[in-house]
C-alpha cells in the first residue's frame, strides 16, 4: 500500500531576502483579469484560503475597454479582447484597496500603461497603501494598441521595470507575454533591471471568425488565447526561464486540476496563476489547492520545495551545460 503523508507543508516563501517578502499561504494565486479585485468572490467561498490574489489591472484613468464582442470560446480555451476595462486607480485606492486591506491573503495589484510614466506614477500611488503587497507589471496585454509594446522588446522591457522598481520597493512581478522569439532575453532584462519575480505567460495572441457573420468574431478583431490549449506553450518557456535564470517564476496558462500546477511547479515554477478555469468553475483555484495537497499527500511529499524545478533536466554533457541557453532550447 502507498504510504500517504498526513501533514503536507503547501506555503510558499515567493521572494526570500525580499525586504517585505511575499509569503503565501499556498502555491495557487488567481490570474489578473480572471478574479475581478476579489469583492465579488468574497461572496461566494472563503478567497482567505487562496495564496494571493492578483487584481485586474489598473491604469491611471478609469477605461470602459474595448467593444463587444470581447469574449470568444475555442477548442480549448477562450479568446478575449476586454481592453483592460477598470476602475482606475482613484477608485481603487478609494474603494477597493481598504477592503483588500481587512483580508489576509495577500493582494498584488496588477498595473498597465501607455508610457513608463504611466506606470510609474501607478507604482508610486500603489506604494505604502495598506492592503497591496506587490506589484504585477502587465507588460504583456494584446488588447489594447500599446499593451505588447513594451513585454517584446529587452530594453523597453527593463526600462519600465527599472522606473518602477525606483519608484517601490514593494515585491515587483513582470508578467510576460509568449509573444516573443526569445522569452530568456526579455527575462533577463527585467531581472536585471530590478524584477523580484515572474509571471510566465500571459495570453498568446489569437482570432477566431464568425462564419455566419463573416467577420472575427471578437469586436476588436483579435484577442489573447488562454485556457487548456495555451498550457504546454506555457509550460516550455517556464522551464527554459527557470533553467537559465535564478530569479521566482509563477507559472500561467491553462491551469486547470492540481496536477497542471505541479507541472508547472516541476517545470520551475515556485507559485502559480489559475484564470480561465475560474470562468468554468469560480472554485477552481480552491480545487487546484487541494490538488496539489493530494498530490503531495498521495507522492508523500511533505514540502512543495521537493517538487520546485524537479523536471528541469541536467544538461547531458558539460559541454551542453555550459551552452547559451538559446541553444539549449532545441533539445527541451
Ligand atoms: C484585457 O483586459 O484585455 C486583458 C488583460 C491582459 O491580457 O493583460
Amino acid at each position: 500500500m502507498p504510504y500517504i503523508r498526513e501533514s503536507v507543508d503547501l506555503s510558499v516563501d515567493l521572494l526570500p531576502g525580499h525586504k517585505r517578502g511575499l509569503s503565501l499561504a499556498n502555491p495557487v494565486m488567481t490570474a489578473s483579469g480572471t478574479f475581478g479585485n476579489g469583492l465579488e468572490y468574497a461572496r461566494i467561498f472563503d478567497i482567505q484560503r487562496l495564496g494571493a490574489i492578483v487584481s485586474k489591472a489598473i491604469t491611471l484613468k478609469p477605461r470602459r475597454g474595448n467593444v463587444q464582442p470581447r469574449i470568444a470560446e475555442t477548442a480549448a480555451g477562450m479568446i478575449n479582447s476586454i481592453g483592460l476595462q477598470n476602475i482606475g486607480i482613484e477608485a481603487i485606492l478609494r474603494d477597493v484597496a481598504p477592503v483588500w486591506a481587512t483580508w489576509r491573503v495577500p493582494v498584488v495589484a496588477n498595473i498597465a500603461g501607455e508610457s513608463i510614466a504611466d506606470y510609474t506614477e501607478l507604482a508610486g500611488r500603489l506604494d505604502g497603501t495598506p492592503g497591496v503587497s506587490g506589484i504585477e507589471l502587465n507588460v504583456s496585454c494584446p488588447n489594447v494598441e500599446s499593451g505588447l509594446e513594451f513585454g517584446v522588446d529587452p530594453r523597453a522591457a527593463a526600462a519600465v521595470t527599472a522606473s518602477v522598481r525606483r519608484r517601490t520597493d514593494l515585491p515587483l512581478i513582470v508578467k510576460l507575454t509568449p509573444n516573443v522569439s526569445n522569452i530568456v532575453d526579455i527575462a533577463a532584462a527585467v531581472a536585471g533591471a530590478g524584477a523580484d519575480a515572474l509571471t510566465i505567460i500571459n495570453t498568446f495572441p489569437a482570432m477566431s471568425i464568425d462564419v455566419r457573420r463573416r467577420r472575427p468574431a471578437l469586436g476588436w478583431g483579435s484577442g489573447g488565447l488562454s485556457g487548456p490549449a495555451l498550457k504546454p506553450i506555457a509550460l516550455r518557456l517556464v522551464y527554459l526561464v527557470a533553467r537559465s535564470l535564478r530569479i521566482p517564476i509563477i507559472g500561467c496558462g491553462g491551469i486547470m486540476s492540481g496536477e497542471d500546477a505541479v507541472e508547472f511547479m516541476m517545470a520551475g515554477a515556485s507559485a502559480v496563476q489559475v484564470g480561465t478555469a475560474t470562468f468554468l468553475n469560480p472554485r477552481a483555484p480552491l480545487d487546484v489547492i487541494e490538488g496539489v495537497e493530494e498530490f503531495m499527500r498521495a507522492e508523500g511529499i511533505e514540502d512543495l520545495r521537493q517538487i520546485v524545478g524537479a523536471a528541469l533536466a541536467a544538461p547531458e554533457s558539460a559541454d551542453a551545460g555550459r551552452a547559451p541557453a538559446q541553444y539549449l532550447h532545441p533539445r527541451v
